[in-house]
């Protein structure tokens, strides 16, 4: 599985919603040109009905953009202006929602811009291995609920997550952090996004749900977690998503019969009464939730920290830099960089556009924390957190999610920073390089070097 933002696992074929509305067919790959930029021939019956392709839609997909997706967004702001036609992978049509107002706007009307992606109008255009059905194809998971039920599978899971202490997190992740430094502190060097930055989360989110460390299994889980978020070319993210499934049913069965202080039995015994098959699939959206945008906010701030002046001047001591830099990569570098997303439910109008109803709109987040709108003056990062990386509305990143991401993230910086004292980047700062996805922004790899400690 590549990694844009979204849950984990596969999702199968998708049934239509009766309010997915006529399709008329925008085949994948048909009038491509080779420059990324799709024209269809004057009159071409495909581009007039709902879901079809806009003139002048930009790919989306590609790699030429995405070591500097600012230039992008720039690019298409100028030429579509907040709302521009774009092309998902296999040229299927959809919206990128790129000003501030306009994500601000689609996040807090639920009732034109919903979840539920059965709405779709072009479920009959997407094939089966489509590469982003994991983050689009419905799951009967939070995620793709609305309304009423979305409120009530939303306060279990928010309810379980407010009462974990975050002192409490802190201690558990500073434990985490230790071990995991431990294992390369010796060597003098490490590549801190697989090893530390990705480790990290993982470690702390599987805790909370009720699996301790140093249990027989949790490696495990943790490699068929790892596997099924950000699947290697030769391994299998299908067969590690069952292998996660098979446990998270295990430690809700064993919960049920021994609760413990711990998310998996808050979610048990909450009255709203979720079925086990319910608290199986939330816990793993939860997980998947947690884990590639806090590891990428990790590495994105370390990599901050290592390259910028400004922050390596005091990089050791600081609590104020760490905070800064962690708040100036939410604006500038935001992990979850554009969502798949929301639908129409009925045909309206938006920055401009006649959306249709039936779209697919993507919350193009990144973009609109830079919209020149709100930073007349050019100066992007303030100290303030009115950013839209944890999105808004009834779908945004689910309360306290964005607090104990800030206590995972803080603390395997801080700890790290306080244990490694002198390090620095392996390589010049040029040689970095972005993974490519449109979707997450996180590095490929982050070298680093310091003087070798033994504990
Ligand atoms: C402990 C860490 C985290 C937890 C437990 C968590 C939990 C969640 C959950 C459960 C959702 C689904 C909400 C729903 O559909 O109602 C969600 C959505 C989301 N989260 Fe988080 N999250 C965490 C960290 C992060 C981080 C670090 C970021 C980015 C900086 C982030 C950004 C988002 C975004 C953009 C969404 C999509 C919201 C939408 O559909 O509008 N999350 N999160």
């Amino acid at each position: 599985m590549t990694d844009p933002a979204g849950p984990l696992g596969p999702a199968g074929p998708v049934e239509p919603m009766d309010a997915a509305g006529a399709m008329e067919a925008t085949a994948p790959g048909r009038h491509a040109d080779p420059a990324g930029v799709q024209g269809p021939p004057p009159g071409c019956p495909a581009h007039a009905g709902a879901g079809a392709a806009v003139p002048g839609a930009v790919r989306l997909s590609g790699l030429e953009y995405q070591q500097t997706p600012s230039q992008l967004y720039r690019t298409l702001r100028r030429e579509h202006g907040a709302v521009a036609p774009v092309l998902l992978d296999g040229d299927i049509p959809a919206w990128l929602v790129l000003g501030y107002a306009e994500v601000s706007y689609v996040t807090s009307h639920d009732d034109l811009f919903a979840r539920d992606s059965r709405r779709w109008n072009q479920w009959p255009n997407i094939p089966a291995d489509w590469p982003l059905m994991p983050f689009v194809g419905y799951q009967p998971s939070l995620l793709f609920t609305e309304g009423a039920e979305h409120q009530r599978r939303a306060g279990v899971i928010s309810e379980a997550l407010e009462a974990v202490d975050q002192f409490e997190l802190a201690h558990v992740c500073r434990q985490i952090a230790e071990g995991l430094i431990d294992t390369f502190a010796g060597s003098g060097q490490a590549e801190l996004m697989a090893s530390y930055a990705h480790a990290l989360p993982m470690r702390a989110v599987v805790q909370l749900c009720g699996i301790p460390q140093g249990d027989v299994d949790t490696e495990d889980l943790v490699r068929d977690l790892k596997i099924s978020l950000d699947a290697p070319e030769d391994d299998d993210p299908v067969a590690a998503y069952l292998r996660v499934q098979e446990r998270m049913e295990r430690l809700v069965k064993e919960k049920r019969n021994s609760p413990g202080p711990d998310v998996t039995s808050r979610m048990l015994a909450h009255p709203a009464g979720l079925t086990d098959e319910e608290v199986v699939q939330d816990l793993i959206t939860v997980i998947a939730a947690a884990q590639q945008p806090t590891a990428n906010w990790i590495c994105n701030t370390l990599r901050l920290l290592l390259t910028d002046d400004r922050f390596a001047l005091n990089v050791s001591g600081g609590r104020l830099s760490v905070g800064h830099a962690l708040n100036e990569v939410l604006w500038l570098d935001t992990p979850t960089q554009n969502f798949v997303g929301r639908w129409a439910v009925r045909d309206t109008q938006l920055g401009g556009r006649h959306i249709k109803a039936g779209d697919c709109l993507v919350l193009g987040f990144a973009a609109a924390n830079t919209d020149p709108q709100i930073w007349p003056e050019g100066h992007v990062g303030a100290e303030n957190s009115a950013h839209l990386s944890f999105s808004n509305g009834e779908h945004r990143c689910l309360y306290p999610g964005p607090l104990l991401a800030d206590v995972i993230a803080r603390t395997a910086i801080e700890t790290l920073l306080e244990r490694l004292p002198d390090v620095v980047l392996a390589v010049e700062p040029e040689e970095l390089t972005w993974r490519p996805s449109i979707w997450m922004r996180g590095l490929t790899s982050l070298p680093v070097r310091f003087t070798p400690v033994v504990r």
